[in-house]
């Protein structure tokens, strides 16, 4: 099965042009950027955190389905993609791309509550799972993606990705779902008391 071209976001082609020009290819998939719009559509004036801006690919997605209140953080350290990603949302109020290490940008702001959070590079994911998981609201989700086996990884990724899966699988104050598709996703959404 797969999306028709025209229901991605309006920015989506260009966006990849202007990756494979600067050889970005950790962008996200068109699986978890469709699943990330379904689930900022869930939300009216949604607060939603993006760990790893990169080219800002995911942001479209996240964006098109953004209540008209709806604000989004996303965090990157390099400047470079952070230009790429400023060029197609430079105009876009409700985004806010912070050039910052992730790691001390959680630290920072552990006191804030999202909607979403999409933990799309190493800390809020393998690291700082914690603080990041405190930081969803009750009826909120986190998603992180690249969880099946890739040829190109280190020969201890796996077992990394493994332990942070089971990790997740039985977080108490979560429902977790993981998803068999795109490059492997797991989703999980905080219970409401
Ligand atoms: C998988 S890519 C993000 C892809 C993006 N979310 C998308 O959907 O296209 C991970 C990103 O995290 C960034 N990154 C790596 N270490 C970081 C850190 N310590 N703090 C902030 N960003 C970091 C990388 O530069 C890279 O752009």
């Amino acid at each position: 099965m797969s999306y028709s071209k025209s229901s991605f976001p309006k920015d989506y082609e260009s966006i990849l042009k202007a990756s494979r020009k600067l050889n970005f290819t950790m962008i996200s998939d068109e699986e978890v950027g469709a699943l990330l719009r379904l689930l900022t559509s869930s939300k009216k004036e949604g607060q939603i955190l993006e760990l790893g801006t990169g080219t800002g690919l995911a942001l479209a997605w996240i964006l098109d389905g953004l209540h008209s209140k709806g604000k989004i953080i996303s965090i990157e350290n390099n400047p470079q993609y952070i230009e790429v990603a400023r060029s197609f949302f430079d105009k876009e109020s409700r985004i806010n791309i912070v050039q910052e290490d992730a790691k001390v940008w959680i630290e920072k702001n552990k006191h804030l509550q999202f909607d979403l959070i999409f933990a799309d590079t190493w800390a809020g994911k393998f690291t700082d799972l914690d603080q990041t998981l405190e930081m969803v609201k009750p009826g909120g989700f986190y998603i992180i993606d690249d969880l099946n086996q890739q040829v190109d990884w280190p020969e201890d990724h796996q077992e990394k990705v493994i332990s942070l899966m089971e990790k997740l699988k039985y977080q108490l104050n979560f429902s977790a779902l993981p998803l068999d598709f795109g490059t492997g996703i797991m989703v999980l959404c905080k219970k409401v008391a």
